[in-house]
């Protein structure tokens, strides 16, 4: 009889998301007039940049020539799409690299859970606590044992690794998912120097680099000296550009690693050909027009945007006095709301009808904590916030 993976047995009953999404549905079925406002899932509102929307529509028409049509195109991305993202890693970041270190696919999610693939199931994963869930679920789904390193107030929810720290596979996440944080440059080599000591490999989530507006900090890894031959860094062009929908993201896989003399770029290019057959064409071009300079504005305007509803959420935390970090740097506002998390999700839930993420979603270290984002609407984003001043206003009155 078939053997089921029993791993699966130990994760939660959802995926963190799916579970709120279970839980706004519940509510909103038991409460039909409720207008519930999302900021919870880090979910875009703002529409495609018309340049984006333009190179996708001519490789639309493309498709319906028989001149121009395309089949399969190459597994880890058509040259065009890599040539553009090296050079944004060279104007950016200041960073080299060579366009076959750079995989394209649909998304960083998908390529952060397949990365495990790389590696032995005997390997001791190690995971800043609070974070972004899929790090955890994927490897319990391949049954690694796991080490969590802590993030609190007075490291900055930026944890480092001291003599007693352990890990072959490292992930990290700068700006940090949920927190915010950011890594500076002379942080990221701690953990560089750890990994090359150590033989690990750093997985590096920079899937928010786009938000970084201090231009001290790193936008990229690989600003790091030593960085090619121990970190592979993910990227997305979800929230750079808007594409949770239209999915598009790369992986860099230095060709400086080297485990036991075998190379993971050579390793990912077997394992991607094997496994999938590329992101859709059209997708790449309108990816390609993203790094464009036209482009880029098109979505800095988008970006500019986020942040100034995170402007919106962190000036009515100030005035109802709650403690937060994140929103500079990073499109979430992570704040501290002094009971249980999800306790507190319920009573926005019920009183603001506004829906966010607890805090314990992303780990032990995050319970006590609540997660906003900004991606919503202007109009949405003051609208929650008016409700929430107004349930603490009534919660002060009421005490
Ligand atoms: C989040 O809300 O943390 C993200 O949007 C989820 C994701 O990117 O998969």
């Amino acid at each position: 009889m078939v053997k089921l993976n029993s791993n699966y047995g130990n994760l939660k009953e959802s995926y963190l998301f799916a579970g709120i999404a279970r839980r706004i549905r519940e509510y909103k079925e038991a409460n039909p007039s409720a207008d519930i406002i999302r900021l919870s899932i880090g979910d875009v509102t703002r529409p495609l940049a018309p340049q984006v929307v333009n190179a996708l529509q001519k490789a639309s028409q493309e498709m319906g020539s028989a001149e121009t049509f395309r089949g399969y195109g190459d597994e880890q991305g058509y040259g065009f799409l890599q040539e553009a993202i090296r050079n944004y890693y060279k104007t950016q970041a200041g960073v080299e690299l060579e366009a076959s270190e750079i995989f394209i696919s649909d998304g960083a999610k998908s390529d952060l859970g397949n990365f495990t693939d790389m590696f032995d199931t005997d390997n001791t994963v190690l995971i800043p606590d609070p974070v972004y869930p899929v790090y955890v679920d994927s490897n319990i789904m391949n049954g690694r044992k796991i080490v969590f390193i802590e993030g609190n107030e007075a490291n900055g929810f930026l944890p480092l690794p001291d003599e007693n720290t352990k890990g072959d596979i490292i992930y990290l996440c700068s700006p940090n998912n949920p927190t915010g944080a950011v890594y500076t440059k002379e942080q990221l080599k701690v953990w560089v120097d750890f990994a090359i000591k150590n033989g690990s490999v750093i997985l590096f989530d920079a899937a928010y680099e786009a938000f970084i507006t201090d231009p001290n900090l790193p936008r990229s890894i690989f600003e790091v000296e030593g960085a090619k031959s121990c970190a592979v860094e993910f990227c997305s062009l979800s929230k750079t550009a808007g594409f949770t929908g239209t999915r598009c993201g790369y992986t860099v896989v230095p060709k400086g690693i080297q485990i036991n003399g075998v190379s993971l770029n050579k390793m990912w290019l077997r394992r991607q050909t094997t496994k999938f057959n590329g992101t859709a064409y059209i997708i790449q071009r309108g990816a390609e027009a993203v790094f464009t300079p036209e482009g880029y504005a098109g979505c800095l305007e988008n970006i500019n945007y986020y942040r100034e509803n995170a402007k919106i959420i962190a000036s009515t935390l100030d005035r109802i006095g709650i403690w937060y970090t994140g929103g500079v740097n990073s499109p979430y506002i992570w704040l501290k709301c002094g009971m249980d998390s999800w306790d507190f999700f319920d009573l926005l839930l019920k009183e603001a009808n506004v829906a966010g993420t607890p805090g314990s979603g992303f780990g032990k270290c995050g319970e006590g904590y609540f997660r906003l984002t900004a991606f919503n609407t202007r109009e949405k984003t003051l609208e929650a916030m008016a409700r929430i001043e107004k349930v603490f206003a009534n919660l002060k009155k009421s005490n």
